[in-house]
């Protein structure tokens, strides 16, 4: 194999696995705590969460009260587990949407917790994924590191307000850096060293 060849798989294989980074709920916590009050009455969406995995999932269903959140949605991307939440046997992607704690136990149930069907695969560019885009006040996620700059692009074109915990690197991209010098993106408080990033548009 040609050795830029090698290097370019070497680099994919990198991205892929930043692409799978499962961010851990202290970043979470640490950075979102400074932005509570501006959760109020809003509809979250993280579009690149698969809820058993997801942190964001986490911090938003069991703090949804705290925040006074009016609704939370989830996007899976391809989802191939046949048995989250419910008993159907289905390969397609799911969302979730969650108005809150019903019965006062303080825990997202599973009965609680809206299961829907995608048609597509969940991506986040998806038509199906940019109308439930569209009903967001607030974007929160990680999302994946190869497709930071086609993800903020997109949070830009439906002028919605974001916060990406994510991997600084990504600072450098030629699309990123003019973001940041207009003021449009900027870095969150947690961030002392280390892999993270906080962005939103004004
Ligand atoms: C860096 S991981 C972070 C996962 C989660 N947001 C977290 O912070 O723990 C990026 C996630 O995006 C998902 N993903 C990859 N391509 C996607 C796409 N085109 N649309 C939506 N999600 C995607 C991956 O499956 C992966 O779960």
């Amino acid at each position: 194999m040609p050795k830029t060849a090698l290097n370019r798989n070497l680099h994919q294989a990198k991205n892929a696995k930043k692409d799978e980074f499962y961010t851990q709920l202290t970043d979470i916590e640490n950075e979102l705590k400074h932005y509570k009050a501006h959760f109020k009455n809003k509809v979250v969406y993280c579009n690149c969460d698969d809820p058993r995995m997801s942190n964001f999932f986490h911090y938003f269903s069991y703090n949804f009260e705290d925040l006074g959140l009016k609704k939370l949605i989830t996007t899976c991307y391809q989802n191939q587990n046949r048995d989250l939440f419910s008993k159907h046997t289905s390969e397609q992607a799911i969302y979730l949407e969650y108005y809150g704690d019903k019965n006062n136990n303080k825990t997202p149930d599973v009965e609680e917790i809206g299961v829907q069907y995608l048609k597509g695969d969940g991506d986040f560019r998806s038509a199906e994924s940019i109308a439930l885009l569209q009903q967001a006040d607030i974007v929160v996620t990680n999302p994946p590191f190869s497709l930071f700059r086609e993800y903020v692009a997109q949070l830009i074109q439906y002028d919605k307000k974001f916060i990406i915990l994510g991997n600084l690197n990504a600072i450098t991209y030629k699309e990123i850096f003019p973001l940041i010098k207009k003021n449009k993106l900027w870095f969150g408080p947690s961030i002392h060293s280390g892999d993270r990033e906080f962005g939103g548009t004004r």
